[in-house]
């Protein structure tokens, strides 16, 4: 599922009459929103990059990979609606997101001002393509992000089922600036503390970010460096074969189709829930 969903009044009845007041209810302050959960924290990254985190539904179930619908109740009083890659794993209380600001994106040029205790929308309704259902089993995984692609695995990054199928995880990132790739570097970081996975991590986990437009330890756009080989000697791994090798691929739409040509060069097939394979890609967004 890759088509942004259109900006809807998805409201039921039901949701509707939330807002309605009998003599014996006093009104609300605030409008009630449809599908409303709280903020309980925002963490701004860099003036692009801010993350946050919200109550979860109790009866929200989804995939650690899987995205939802978000947003905020537009000016016309529909709601506003954007996809988002849930980043917190399937066992977490909360929900967390990992979010670009678009200076004129009708969504984010508002969502990047939330403060802990505002109200956001989110349709429980999760799917998507990047979760571990959908790939045969293999000896070594590949993560492969730019950007707020990052989202999806940070969410699979603390998924117990990733440690447990596979004997090495590698995580590529390219960003255009080494703050960028902040989000990123500090959620691995904390991964080793963890006191769910860290033990199941062990030295199964290899991170490889690169940078394309600042100065970083590793310049370059992942693909080139495929290209080259350097990724392999860097890691000092072999390269990708079709017998040991899956892959998840979140970025954009270039970058999608970019890594899916090398690893079908390589001999890996996409794969979908419905016919598990080797590979399996998304958009990190629409252009
Ligand atoms: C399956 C899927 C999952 C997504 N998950 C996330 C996520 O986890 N985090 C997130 O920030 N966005 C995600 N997006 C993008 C998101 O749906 C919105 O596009 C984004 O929030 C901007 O909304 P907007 O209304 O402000 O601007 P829009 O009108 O939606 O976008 C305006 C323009 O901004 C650029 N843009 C939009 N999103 C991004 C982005 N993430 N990174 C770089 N440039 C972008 C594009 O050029 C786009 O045409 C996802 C999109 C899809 C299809
Ligand atoms: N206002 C600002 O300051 C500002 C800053 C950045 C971005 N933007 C806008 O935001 C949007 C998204 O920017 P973004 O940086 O999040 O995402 P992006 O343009 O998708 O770039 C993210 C990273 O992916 C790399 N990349 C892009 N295409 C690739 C491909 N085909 N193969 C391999 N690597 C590839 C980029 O390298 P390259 O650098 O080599 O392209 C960059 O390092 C863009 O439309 C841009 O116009 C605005």
């Amino acid at each position: 599922m890759t088509e942004m969903m259109p900006v809807t009044d998805a409201r039921t009845p039901n949701e509707t009459d939330q807002n309605a007041t009998t003599q014996d209810t006093p009104a609300p302050k605030k409008p009630v929103l449809p599908d409303a959960q709280t903020v309980t924290s925002v963490k701004h990254w860099t003036d692009r990059l801010f993350s946050f985190r919200v109550t979860r539904p109790r009866t929200l179930r989804f995939r650690s990979g899987e995205f939802v619908m978000i947003g905020l109740m537009g000016d016309n009083g529909k709601p506003l609606l954007r996809a988002y890659s849930i980043a917190s794993p399937s066992w977490d209380d909360e929900l967390e997101f990992y979010s670009i600001k678009v200076p004129d994106g009708p969504l984010t040029s508002r969502l990047q001002h939330i403060k802990v205790g505002d109200q956001i929308i989110l349709r429980p309704k999760p799917v998507g393509t990047l979760v571990h259902d959908a790939l045969l089993p293999g000896k070594r995984l590949w993560f492969f992000a730019t950007g707020t692609g990052f989202a999806p695995f940070a969410s699979l990054l603390r998924e117990p089922q990733t440690w447990e199928d596979y004997d090495e995880v590698i995580i590529t990132h390219t960003c255009r600036t080494a703050g960028e790739l902040h989000y990123g570097a500090d959620l691995i970081a904390s991964l080793k503390d963890d006191p769910l996975i860290g033990e199941m991590i062990g030295d199964k986990l290899r991170y490889y970010p690169t940078t394309t437009r600042e100065q970083s330890p590793k310049m370059g756009r992942i693909t080139d460096l495929m290209r080259s080989g350097e990724v392999y000697s860097d890691l000092g791994v072999e390269p990708m074969t079709p017998e040991t090798d899956r892959a998840m691929i979140c970025g954009n739409l270039d970058f999608n189709l970019d890594i899916k040509a090398l690893l079908e060069g390589y001999g890996l097939e996409e794969g979908a829930n419905s016919k598990p394979a080797q590979f399996v890609v998304e958009k990190a967004f629409l252009d």
